[in-house]
């Protein structure tokens, strides 16, 4: 048995993915831009191996044998094959194991180190990882994230370190839509990020199906793609260049609120954001006024979680005005805040009496995780593995 084990980190738009103009290779309508997020908080790990003992490819994901049926996992697995197969007439492969590799079957086992419960897109992190260790075992070279692309189209993004674009490209066939890295994540160390984790019931329409279906009916969704999306694209990326705190962030939200405004203007309409979530809009805002500058930026995706972005040294003032207004439930053995620590403080007397905001009942928030910016996929020893000798998850 040939394996190889490697992580992968989620990554959060900050200009947004909303819209295929192709489903199958899934093609976008705009450009997209995201930081990718530390992997120590938050990354999928996964497992690939090929042997001529497997009689078909089998997948485990978390701890539960999934179908490989779905045609997006069938997509990237004919791809390598493909791509592989590519190398090996060219004479690299020749007599090498990836000429037996490659008519073998593959064993897939992939864990998060996160709870799927949290509601956080995991998809861009499981399907990065997935092809990132693919092509280390087939010994791939050259952009992979167009293979990535087409298991989902967030998942090319979180390929590299730092803050990465996805160029939408204009060919009918992919090849040129695919993820590029601005900076890596050296770049703007000072840079972190809260995830509100949002205590949410409710099923909501997933990504694909719900940009489907803005693609055929907002006529706000396709202005956007076509004028406002490619300034948006030169400003940010001047911006994160130059670590204007002030742009980034002002353009990291107006981004999130013309997402959810086009989902709106989906019809039927799409509303991911729930209470809490306006209300966290609400006090970014107030905080940002009450300090008479962007000190934090919020950004929703396709659920009711926010995401803030914000330097280092305002972490804690925001964290203190968030315990405040968002109180945990009392301790139920895990921590409420989880990741990179910091100190502890009182919200300041003053902001409290300038946001009037009465503190909400405890629960409204799970928990939070801080983290910053971080590297792309990592190849783990083979220590890590998954997969017995038999190839089934240990
Ligand atoms: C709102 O990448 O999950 O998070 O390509 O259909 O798999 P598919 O969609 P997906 O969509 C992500 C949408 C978003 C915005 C973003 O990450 O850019």
């Amino acid at each position: 048995m040939d394996a190889v084990t490697c992580t992968a980190p989620v990554n959060i738009a900050v200009i947004k993915y909303w819209g295929k103009r192709d489903e199958a290779l899934i093609l976008p309508i705009n450009s997209s831009l995201s930081a990718t997020l530390s992997q120590e908080q938050l990354c999928a790990k996964t497992t690939v191996a090929v042997s001529g003992q497997f009689t078909r490819d089998r997948m485990w994901l978390n701890g539960k044998e999934e179908s490989l049926e779905n045609p997006r996992y069938q997509n990237v697995l004919r791809e390598i094959r493909r791509r592989a197969r590519k190398r090996k007439i060219a004479g690299e492969g020749k007599g090498t194991s990836l000429s037996d590799a490659l008519s073998w079957h593959v064993h897939i086992c992939s864990v998060n180190n996160f709870p799927t419960a949290a509601g956080l897109a995991s998809s861009a992190a499981g399907f990065s990882c997935l092809v990132y260790s693919l092509a280390k075992l087939f010994r791939i070279e050259g952009d992979i994230s167009e293979i990535a692309r087409q298991g989902s189209g967030s998942a090319c993004r979180s390929l590299y370190g730092g803050f990465v674009s996805w160029n939408m490209g204009e060919k009918d066939d992919g090849t040129d839509s695919v993820a590029e890295q601005l900076v890596t994540e050296n770049h703007w160390p000072e840079l972190q990020i809260l995830i509100l984790v949002v205590s949410d019931q409710k099923k909501h329409i997933g990504s694909s199906a719900g940009m489907g279906v803005s693609v055929k009916t907002s006529e706000l969704l396709r202005y956007r793609a076509e004028h406002i999306v490619p300034r948006r694209m030169k400003e940010i990326e001047t911006a994160i260049q130059n670590k204007d705190f002030q742009t980034f962030a002002k353009i990291t939200m107006q981004d999130s609120n013309q997402l959810h405004a086009s989902c709106l203007d989906t019809y039927p309409p799409i509303i991911y954001l729930n209470d809490t979530s306006k209300q966290i809009m609400h006090l970014v805002h107030k905080y940002n006024d009450f300090c008479g500058e962007i000190k934090v930026a919020y950004t929703f995706d396709a659920g009711p979680n926010a995401c803030l972005y914000l330097l280092e040294e305002d972490v804690a003032g925001v964290l203190a005005m968030v315990n405040h207004c968002f109180p945990p439930i009392e301790q139920n053995g895990d921590q409420y805040i989880r990741g990179l620590q910091v100190e502890e403080l009182p919200i300041q007397k003053d902001l409290k009496e300038s946001l009037g905001f009465t503190p909400l009942s405890p629960g409204a928030l799970k928990y939070i995780i801080h983290t910053k910016v971080g590297a792309g996929p990592q190849v783990l020893p083979s220590t890590e593995c998954l997969l017995d000798e038999n190839g089934l998850p240990k």
